[in-house]
Order: C-alpha cells, then structure tokens, then sequence
C-alpha cells in the first residue's frame, strides 16, 4: 500500500496544489496518467536503493577528502547490475537491458534537499526528477519506469534548484548504462574493454578539501572551473591498455568546463556513440567538443601502439570569446583580486589522462561500419517547421535568460507549452543579449529533459569540432552561434526543463519548464 506521502510522490500531487489558476488545470492531467502508470502492479526487473550520503576518500596522500557520494544495494535482480567504482566518490554504475522496469528507492541522507534526476532518459515526468520534488535529508521517493532508451551511456545527478552545481561538485553523479540488441550485434568490445571514463574538474585547499567557490557574481557568470582534472575522481589517471581495441564511454561530467577532445599523437578519434547511443557508423575526427552532460563513445585501437608506449588523450585550447573563459572571474578585467591564481581559464589546453600500453594481446579487432539503425526524422513534418519555437539566450541584469525569463518552480509560459505527440523543431541563438552589446555572451551547453533529439543545423559556427549525428540531448552553442533541433513529445506529458548544463548557469535560473500538454 502507498502511504499518504508516497502518494503525492508518485501522482505529483504535492506539486499540483502549489498550483493556480489556468496552468494548474493544464498540469492536471499529466500527473493523473502518471498515477496509472505506476500503480502498485509495477513488477520491476531491478530494484535497487540507492543512499546520498557524506563520506571521506583518499584522493590524494595525506587527508582524506569529504565528498558527498551515492551508495546502492540490489534489492531485486542481479547484483552484477550495480557496480561501484573504488575510491571514487562517483556513485555507482547502474546496468541496465531496455525494456527493463526499474524501481529505485532513493533515500536522502545529505544535509541538503535533493532529488535525483536520469540524465537522458525518457521518463514519465514525475519520475523525471524535476526541482518540485526534491526531498529533505532523512525522507524518499521513489522511482518506477520502464527503461526505453536506447543501448547508451546516460547518467544521473541532482537536480534541486539553485543547489545542482555544488551537489554535483562535492560528488553526487554517476553513470546509468543501458544495453539493448542491437547495440550486441554492433560487436564493440565489452566487459574489461569497455570502459567508462567520467571528467570533471576541481579545486582543492592545502588539506585536499574541495572548494566550491561561488565566490562573486562574476563567478557565477562564468561557472566554476577548477585546475585538477579528474578522471573517474581520481587526479592523474593512467589507464593501462593491451595492444588491441577499447570503447571508451565518456561523460563530461563537469560543472561548467568544456572539452575539445583529442588524441596528443595527433591520430582521429573514432566516434561510435554519442548522448543517445551508438550512431549509425563511425565517424572520425580530428578533435570532438565535449560540453557540460554530454557523452561521447570512442572506438580506441591501440594494437599498433608497441607494448612500453605511452599516448595521452587531451583537451586542444580553444577561444569562448570575450566571456566565459574565467578571464572576468580572474582578475583580468576590472582589476579585482584573484582568488585562485591556478585556475586554467576554459578552453586552456589540459591533458585529461595518460594512456599506457603496458602488455601484448592478439585481437583482430576492426571497427564495425555497421552500428545501428537511426530513423531521421523530416523537417518538413515537423508541425512548426514554417515557424520554429525561438528560445534567445541572453543576459541581462547580469543574469543568463532564456527569452528573457529566469525560472520559475511551476511556470510555463505560453511558448513553452507543446502538444503531446507532436513534432517540433526548435532553435536556440546565443546571439548575445539584446542590449546591442556583441559579445557578452558565452558557450551555453543546452539540455532537454524527457527527450533525445536530434540536431537539423547551426548557422553562424565559429568552430570545428562539433558532432551534431545521431541521437543527442545536449548541444553546445558558442557565442554567436544558432542551432535548430528536431523533437517528437511522446508518450509522456506534463512537466519537463530545459536548460543550459553550465550547472552555475542553471542554479542562477538559465533554466525553464517546458509543458507537454495531452
Ligand atoms: Cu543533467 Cu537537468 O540535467
Ligand atoms: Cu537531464
Ligand atoms: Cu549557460
């Protein structure tokens, strides 16, 4: 049986209260289908709990670092299905089949409200963990669906507003894999050879504390960029390799860095999946951008690599024009004291971890041209294709907007309210500010919640080192850049963000609801 609290919970009640006047009606029935959806019947394949907590790790010698961290247990199904990752405060690694029904009990055990939100999933919108159902320390909520992504490396963070970038910082992130068909007729290399890489950066005091530093506002225009880059949390990485292939699962874990990725031998990165799983054959690249949420699976061949050498993935510099490199936070303009002399402005050239062919092993292993199948979607039958929904990126007052708006717990505009089953296209321009003023804008890494998308084009690119293929749930814009995207609202309705994935950019309200209306 559901109690009281369980109930609002599950069927959004709560949230629903809150509300008033016409848009709680439009809110009504969303939460009503979703109280169906998951009645006490659900039967789930994998049922785990999974805690926030605070705890101690050795990062570096001497001091133990305090993080916050997730821990779980299998309560149902196969223990395989959680894997944790030693030493690290990244939570663990959650396996899943597609089609699978999940159940997680979350248990809120940090001195903080929180809520746990899946990353690129596609989730009924209460289980979607959207602000309005963060929890205090000591309560839970409980998460019921069926798994219908795609073979892909997703992941999960929390998502309580205005608290997302420090929760994030002090380490509550993990990865959800999700396997299907398809993805095992590919034939990429697995188990030991298919290895997850998480990237984040960080700063740390003299006693290896982590500093979060929301400093000034100039800080937070610029979101927070920390000089140590940690690969799976850990500072240094080396990652031993044989001489044969890998699939490696990047996330770009970070709070507000960007990556522009490359091998430091100069060879192309073979790109086989990206946010939304495998494309549909490789691509090669010189160089990958890597923003804020977004993941990249690359197919790495180290069997012409002699056994004792040593490569090293990097990240190449890059200009992300007059702001958001921390050149403002920094003390290069407007004279102010420097907080943290080290900090590598965005777009430093960094190394991110060492590659070390350290033993023989005989596979003839080539890349399949064949990964899977991606149905395009057609802008023409998009039902706005003649007249796409506009969303400007902008600041003003010294906060980042979207058209304009700073976010709002339940609101929804009256441009943000989408018909469930339609197809749309949408574009977003990071134009600048509409104050006249050109550059005063900066790299915005946008993210819808509930959907994978994909991208149709970008007008006004500066850069290389895009990969728009396959399916994607969030894109980076630089400044005076524009990109239009293409999306199809099913299955689910009610209440969904999108928002920029700087999280210091989304904790200020860069951030808002979208509707999908039934
Ligand atoms: Cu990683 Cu609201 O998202
Ligand atoms: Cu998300
Ligand atoms: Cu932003």
């Amino acid at each position: 049986m559901l109690n009281r609290r369980q109930f609002f919970q599950r069927t959004g009640a709560g949230a629903l209260s809150l509300m008033s006047g016409g848009l709680g009606s439009l809110l009504a029935p969303p939460f009503v289908s979703a109280k169906g959806k998951t009645g006490n019947e659900f039967d789930p394949d994998l049922e785990i709990s999974m805690t926030s907590y605070r705890t101690q790790i050795p990062i570096f010698p001497g001091s133990p670092t305090r993080v916050w961290s997730y821990k779980g247990q299998v309560l149902k199904g196969d223990q395989a299905r959680l894997i944790n990752i030693d030493s690290s405060y990244l939570g663990p690694i959650i396996r899943v089949n597609r089609g699978e029904k999940i159940r997680i009990n979350f248990i809120n055990d940090v001195p903080d409200e929180t809520i746990v939100h899946w990353h690129g999933l596609h989730v009924p919108a209460v289980m979607d963990g959207h602000p309005r159902f963060v929890i205090p320390q000591g309560k839970e909520y409980n998460y019921e669906f069926e798994v219908r992504n795609r073979a892909g490396t997703y992941w999960y963070h929390p998502h309580p507003h205005g608290r997302t970038g420090p929760q994030v910082y002090r380490g509550l992130a993990g990865l959800f894999i999700v396997s299907d068909d398809e993805e095992k007729a590919a034939g990429l290399p697995s188990g030991p050879y298919d290895i997850p890489l998480v990237i984040q950066d960080r700063l740390f005091d003299a006693s290896n504390q982590l500093v979060y530093s929301s400093r000034n506002m100039w800080d937070k225009m610029d979101g927070f960029l920390g000089d140590r880059i940690l690969v799976n949390g850990q500072p240094d990485f080396n990652l031993p390799v044989a001489t044969r292939a890998y699939r490696l699962r990047i996330l770009n874990g970070s709070n507000s860095r960007i990556y522009k990725l490359a091998w430091q031998d100069g060879t192309p990165l073979t790109i086989v999946g990206t946010d939304g799983g495998l494309l549909e054959k490789p691509v090669d690249r010189k160089n990958v951008f890597l923003s804020p949420g977004e993941r990249i699976d690359l197919w790495a061949d180290f069997s012409s690599y002699p056994v004792g050498s040593e490569t090293s993935l990097i990240s190449l510099p890059f200009d992300v024009g007059m702001m958001g490199n921390g050149r403002m936070a920094h003390g290069k303009m407007g004279g102010r004291v420097l907080d943290n002399a080290q900090v590598l402005p965005n777009g430093a050239g960094l190394s991110i971890l060492k590659i070390k062919v350290n033993r023989k092993e005989k596979t003839e292993f080539s890349v399949p041209q064949r990964l899977s199948h991606i149905e395009r979607y057609n802008a023409k039958d998009a039902v706005n294709f003649e007249n796409p929904r506009t969303f400007r990126l902008s600041l003003e007052e010294m906060i980042w907007k979207i058209n304009g708006r700073t976010f709002e717990m339940e609101e929804v505009a009256e441009e943000e309210v989408v018909q469930l089953g339609s197809l749309e296209v949408w574009e977003f321009s990071n134009e600048g500010s509409g104050t006249g003023m050109r550059g005063l804008s900066m790299p915005h890494p946008i993210h819808l919640h509930g959907k994978q998308f994909q991208v149709l084009d970008r007008s006004g690119v500066l850069h290389d080192g895009y990969l728009d293929d396959g399916w994607k749930d969030t894109v980076l814009l630089m400044p005076e850049e524009r990109i239009r995207i293409i999306v199809e609202f099913e299955d689910y309705s009610g209440l969904f963000l999108y928002h920029c994935h700087n999280l210091e950019h989304e904790d200020m309200g860069m951030m808002r609801n979208y509707l999908v209306k039934s």
